[in-house]
Parts: C-alpha cells; sequence; structure tokens
C-alpha cells in the first residue's frame, strides 16, 4: 500500500489552504474530472505524527460524498472525523458524539435533538430577530469596522449561548476560544507558539468553562440545554463531567465559526452579485427560503471532514481498504456541475439545490441547520433592508483544511 502513488493535485499541504478558494477549486475540478477518488499524502499541520499513516482518500465528486455520508456501516465517524491526525484524548475531550457511531452516536444525539426541533427553533426565532436587529442597529452607529467581528461573529454566538445557558460576560471569551481550536494552521493567529500548545489552551478553556456551568447547573436547575444535560439519562447513568464538557466544546465549535463565516461569504456574494441582492431586496419572502441554501452551498464554511473504512469496499469503483482514511471535501461537492447548472454562479433562486454544505446526509448530518438558517434569515434580512450602503472590503481569510473563514473584513456604512 506504502507504494501506492499519491495524487499529483496534492490537497494535502498548507499551501493549497492557504490559496485563494477559486484556485482550489480549480485543482478541485481536475480531481472531480479525472481521479475522483484520489490518493494524498497525510496533511501537513496535524497535531501529532502518525507512524504508520501514509494517506487517506480525497472524495471530490458530490454524488460520493453522499455515498461516503450515508453509509456509516462502511464508513465510520468513530475514530476521528479531522482530516488532520489528532491525539486521542484530544478526540475525546473535543468532539462528542460527532465522532462516534450508533449506538452511542444515536442515543447522545437524540438527547441533545430536543432542544433543535423546529418547535424549539419557533420559540427562540422572536429573540434571534431582536438580536439582528440590535446588531444592526450597532453596526450602523459605530459606522466602519470590522464586519467579521462586529456583525458576523455576534448572532451565533448569543444564539448558542442563550441556549445552552452561559452568562453573557462569558460569551466572548469562551467564543474566542472556540475559533482558536480551529485557526492552530494558521500562522498569524498561532504566531510563534505550538499548535498543539494553541489548542491545548483553547480545549482547557472551554472544557472549564463548560464544566463550571454544569456545576451551576446542577446546584441551581432553570430551563436551558445545559440543565436538560445535567438531568438527562442514558441508558440508566446521568452524563458524566467529560461527556457534558466535550459537548459543550463540539456545541461551541459547531454552533459559532460556521453561521459567523457564511454570514461574511453570504454579505461578500451578495456585494459580487448585486443583481442577486437586488431581488432579494425587491421580494425578501418569496427568494429567502432557496436563498438560504444558496448562502450554505456558496460559503460552505465546512471544507472536510473524514470517516473510517470499516470494512474493504470502493467507491465510485475505487477500492478502498478496512482501515483506510476517506475525507469528503465539501467545497468540490458543492461546485460539481454533475450536481448543480452552473455552480460557479451565486443564484439566490437556485433549485433543487442539494448542497452538501450541512454534510451529505446521514445520521452525523448537522443537527443546528434549522438554527442556522433561522439565524442567517433573521440578520441578512436586516441588512439587506436596512444597510444599503453597507460596502465590504478585502477579506482576511482562515489558513484552515477544516473551516473555510474569514478572519477580518473591513467594512464601511
Ligand atoms: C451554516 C452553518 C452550519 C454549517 C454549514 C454546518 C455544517 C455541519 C456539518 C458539515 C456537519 C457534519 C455533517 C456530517 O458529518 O455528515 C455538522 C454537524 C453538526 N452540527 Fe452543524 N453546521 C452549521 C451550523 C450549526 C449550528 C448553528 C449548530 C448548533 C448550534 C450546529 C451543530 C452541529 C452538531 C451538534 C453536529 C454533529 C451532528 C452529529 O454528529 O450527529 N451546526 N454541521
Amino acid at each position: 500500500m506504502g507504494e501506492r502513488p499519491y495524487s499529483t493535485v496534492d490537497v494535502s499541504s498548507t499551501a493549497f489552504w492557504s490559496l485563494p478558494w477559486t484556485q482550489r477549486e480549480d485543482s478541485f475540478a481536475r480531481l472531480r474530472a479525472d481521479d475522483p477518488v484520489s490518493w494524498q499524502r497525510p496533511a501537513d499541520g496535524g497535531l501529532m505524527p502518525v507512524e504508520d499513516d501514509d494517506g487517506f482518500w480525497a472524495v471530490t465528486r458530490h454524488a460520493d460524498i453522499q455515498h461516503v455520508s450515508t453509509h456509516p456501516e462502511l464508513f465510520c465517524s468513530g475514530r476521528g472525523v479531522q482530516l488532520e491526525n489528532v491525539p486521542e484524548m484530544f478526540l475525546e475531550a473535543t468532539q462528542s458524539f460527532l465522532a462516534m457511531d450508533a449506538p452511542r452516536h444515536t442515543l447522545l444525539r437524540k438527547l441533545v435533538s430536543s432542544a433543535f426541533t423546529p418547535k424549539q427553533i419557533r420559540t427562540i426565532d422572536a429573540q434571534i430577530r431582536d438580536q439582528a436587529v440590535r446588531i444592526v442597529d450597532d453596526l450602523l452607529a459605530t459606522g466602519d469596522c470590522d464586519f467579521a467581528r462586529q456583525v458576523s461573529m455576534r448572532l451565533p454566538m448569543w444564539t448558542i449561548y442563550e441556549m445552552v445557558g452561559l452568562p453573557p460576560e462569558q460569551q466572548q471569551p469562551v467564543a474566542e476560544a472556540a475559533d482558536l481550536l480551529v485557526s492552530s494552521n494558521d500562522d498569524v493567529v498561532r504566531g510563534d507558539r505550538d499548535p498543539l500548545e494553541v489548542v491545548n489552551e483553547a480545549t482547557q478553556t472551554l472544557i472549564v468553562a463548560g464544566l463550571e456551568l454544569a456545576e451551576a447547573r446542577r446546584s441551581e436547575p432553570t430551563d436551558d440545554l445545559m440543565t436538560n444535560l445535567v438531568q438527562a439519562e442514558v441508558d440508566g447513568a446521568t452524563l458524566t463531567d467529560e461527556e457534558i464538557s466535550a459537548f459543550f466544546v463540539l456545541l461551541s465549535v459547531a454552533g459559532n465559526d460556521t453561521t459567523r463565516n457564511t454570514i461574511s461569504h453570504t454579505m461578500l456574494a451578495l456585494q459580487d452579485f448585486p443583481d442577486q441582492r437586488q431581488l432579494l431586496r425587491e421580494d425578501f419572502d418569496t427568494h429567502i427560503a432557496t436563498a438560504l441554501d444558496e448562502f450554505v452551498r456558496w460559503a460552505t464554511p465546512v471544507s472536510t471532514f473524514k470517516r473510517t473504512v470499516v470494512c474493504d469496499t470502493e467507491i465510485a469503483g475505487v477500492p478502498v481498504a478496512a482501515g483506510e482514511k476517506v475525507v469528503m471535501m465539501y467545497p468540490s461537492g458543492n461546485r460539481d456541475a454533475a450536481a448543480f447548472d452552473e455552480p460557479m454562479r451565486f443564484d439566490v433562486t437556485r433549485r433543487p439545490n442539494r448542497h452538501v454544505g450541512f454534510g451529505g446526509g446521514g445520521p452525523h448530518f448537522c443537527l443546528g441547520s434549522q438554527l442556522a438558517k433561522t439565524q442567517l434569515r433573521c440578520l441578512v434580512g436586516e441588512l439587506v433592508e436596512r444597510a444599503p450602503g453597507l460596502r465590504l472590503g478585502e477579506p482576511d481569510y482562515l489558513v484552515s483544511n477544516f473551516v473555510h473563514g474569514v478572519k477580518s473584513l473591513p467594512c464601511t456604512v
């Protein structure tokens, strides 16, 4: 197996993930056409070396991403879902049921799903709307600023921590720690520190915040998600501190960076495609449902997730062996012309739009998708309506093979 040649289109290097996304798409397009399930060398930037790691399969076509996602009996999550190699301890402390398989995954997901039902989301809809109004009020009052921080960051952070019950004064530092957890590849963010040190420090901050909150809810229950978690019983036992804090870390990462970056990418797209912005302005209610999916397809804020092959099988005719790693390249799936007409066109009326931004289906499909859409609808609606003079400058993109992030985005109002 060690002698199998690596693909000539390299998606493992930090240099690749430092390119503008349109240039990455050129490489993905070549892979989709010529080598859709390509053998790649181990990714740069892993937090630890793995002696016998000889690489991974990069899955680039839309249909194949769906195949991998919807066959957990062939492609499991329990051995980690990040492209990079991470220490086992880190997996357990941070990824909760994202990196688990049935039956444990099913049980834990069911436990927290009650907070994410359409009925629950409708309950907080009005609060999210109020927050969106406040954020746009502040933007208009502040004037020129960093849009990523002043606008995109605030609504996802407020929403997720309001649901879980984190006091307002802790929200910003905890969200910043969640940010660091996915930014250790970026040498500007990391400075001269070791990536493992950055990640450890951020993990500790999140775990301590999660544990303190759990303790507070045990002694004084309220009606938030953390209270539900500390009171819940799975298989006749309450969740351990480690399980609760790992869930808190998962929620902090999944609920913050994803929606935040989608907001920044969406507002850039609406600036680059003024006709689409005009359509939304003219008839928001007609177009917003299809637009929301296009925002997520366009942004694809999560770039990759990994699975491990359970037993020898094949993907699109390519044999893959038990134990090998398979990485789904979501940005590639979302620009696949076999699944989307004119995939490089941003089209708020696109229908159907079976993007894989929330994953390619199956048991791990994004639990927060409806919540994310509610936030996007409220905030983008306010911005399109009330900030017609908004002008975005040059974005500073995060270097990461995991999150398609916008670190900063200057704006004038
Ligand atoms: C635009 C915003 C978002 C995007 C693009 C996104 C994307 C994703 C993706 C790609 C997955 C993995 C799917 C898979 O492995 O098949 C996922 C899982 C998950 N997401 Fe999201 N997400 C977003 C927002 C949110 C929000 C707001 C929350 C919670 C507040 C959330 C919570 C989760 C959780 C808990 C999982 C793990 C589900 C499981 O393993 O069963 N996400 N998300």
